[in-house]
């Protein structure tokens, strides 16, 4: 038996300012997103941000279903937006945040279903994604790519 040790770095930025110029507009944009979130049964308003490769900010919200399942997370939301209107221009950075009635002051990550989702991305255009997270308010994480969030990912290539 051998031991495997995977590793994932993580920045963390106590302040916006503390960000280049781009990640801040790409988590402003993530803040104001959680507004137009349809989640009245969670309560857990998120909003994404995504830069693109030629310079364009989208961004989604997760967007609710009375059949539970049926609802949209944030990421998704704005990953479905980037890969129709811009569907041959590579995702380069994301940015992830949340409004609820009791302020979150610690960074959310992208669920799992995302995290496949952004790997896939990843993949497709064969480009890191620059994560960028934070709550309400409080710290900020930034990883480097997806992969870091999510090791030892299943990956296409072993689909016949
Ligand atoms: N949600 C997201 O939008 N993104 C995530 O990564 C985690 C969860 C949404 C799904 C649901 O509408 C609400 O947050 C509570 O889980």
């Amino acid at each position: 038996m051998k031991k495997l040790t995977i590793k994932t770095t993580v920045q963390v930025f106590h302040d916006i300012e503390e960000l280049d110029p781009a990640d801040q507009k790409l988590l402003n944009m993530a803040h104001k997103a959680t507004k137009d979130a349809w989640a009245p049964y969670s309560r857990f308003s998120v909003g994404a941000a995504v830069l693109l490769a030629n310079g364009k900010y989208l961004h989604g919200s997760n967007q609710e279903n009375a059949a539970y399942p049926t609802g949209l997370c944030a990421e998704r939301t704005a990953l479905s937006v980037a890969a129709s209107r811009h569907p041959k221009i590579p995702v380069v950075s994301m940015a992830v945040t949340v409004k609820t009635d009791i302020p979150i002051n610690r960074p959310v990550s992208p669920c799992g279903s995302c995290r496949q989702a952004i790997f896939e991305v990843e993949q497709r255009y064969d480009e890191n994604i620059k994560i960028i997270m934070q709550g309400e308010t409080g710290d900020i994480y930034v990883c480097n790519s997806i992969k870091d969030l999510l090791p030892l990912s299943f990956t296409a290539d072993l689909l016949p």
